[in-house]
């Protein structure tokens, strides 16, 4: 069997993990292999790489040194992960992979976009998603910084500033518009149920049981809005 490779992408707190990981739940519920990964990180070197690049003090590392570091984190989960899963006829799901750098480091920053191409070319050995979900949450880049911040304390990126981001969240926009094919928009200001719905749409091609056992199935995404509140009611009482 061959494997299957989904990138999810978006800008900072557009609520990715969340359907990563109901439509892992769904492909294991029927018997493959799924892997879940993030990026930067999945591999015990990348995760100190993703130290070098979200921890806040460090203020003085370059634009061109953080474009390395992440390609170098994704060159490492290329190779020991995400490749060997794909061999194996695994499911990899993957929360961000080269787009971010295209639109972080390459538009966010201004480094030379084909430079960014190119080094991701090398990192990937030219692997590229069978499918990318560009989810956007429909709030503002500024109110999206905001929360993020008061959630757990800006990381180095979120440190960036809001025209940064804006640059960032319009770039996601055009890749998504130059490669209609693979890079799917899916709002995620609706429900959690719709969003998830709109997923699995966009992926439906890529597993021949998506459209009989989920997508015809009324019942099946409304578990997601039943989980919320469930979490809301014990958080009230
Ligand atoms: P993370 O906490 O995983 O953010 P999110 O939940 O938004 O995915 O942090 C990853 C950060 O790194 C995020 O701000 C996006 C950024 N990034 C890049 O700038 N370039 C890249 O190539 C990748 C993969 C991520």
């Amino acid at each position: 069997m061959q494997g299957v490779f989904i990138s999810f992408e978006g800008g900072d707190g557009a609520g990715k993990s969340t359907h990563i990981r109901f439509l892992a739940n769904a492909i294991q519920a029927h018997g493959r292999e799924v892997l879940c990964l993030r990026e930067p990180g999945g591999t015990r070197i990348g995760e100190q790489m993703r130290n070098v690049v979200l921890n806040p003090s460090n203020t003085d590392l370059s634009y061109e040194a953080e474009l390395l570091v992440y390609e170098a984190a994704r060159a490492q989960l290329v190779t020991e992960v995400i490749q060997p899963a794909l061999e194996r006829g695994a499911v990899v799901l993957c929360d961000r992979f080269a787009d971010s750098s295209i639109a972080y480091q390459g538009y966010g920053r201004g480094l030379d976009l084909s430079f960014v191409k190119a080094a991701n070319a090398f990192a990937c050995k030219g692997l590229v998603p069978d499918r990318t979900i560009l989810m956007v949450s429909g709030v503002s880049a500024s109110e999206s910084l905001e929360r993020a911040t008061h959630k757990s304390g800006a990381d180095r990126m979120e440190r960036a500033g809001l025209a940064f981001h804006e640059r960032v969240n319009e770039a996601f926009y055009q890749l998504a518009y130059n490669d209609p094919r693979r890079i799917r928009v899916v709002s995620s200001a609706d429900k959690k149920s719709q969003t998830a719905r709109d997923v699995f749409t966009q992926v439906a091609d890529l597993f021949d049981w998506i459209e009989s056992d989920c997508l015809s199935d009324d019942n099946f995404f409304t578990q997601l809005d039943i989980q919320r509140e469930t979490v809301g009611r014990t958080e009230v009482s």
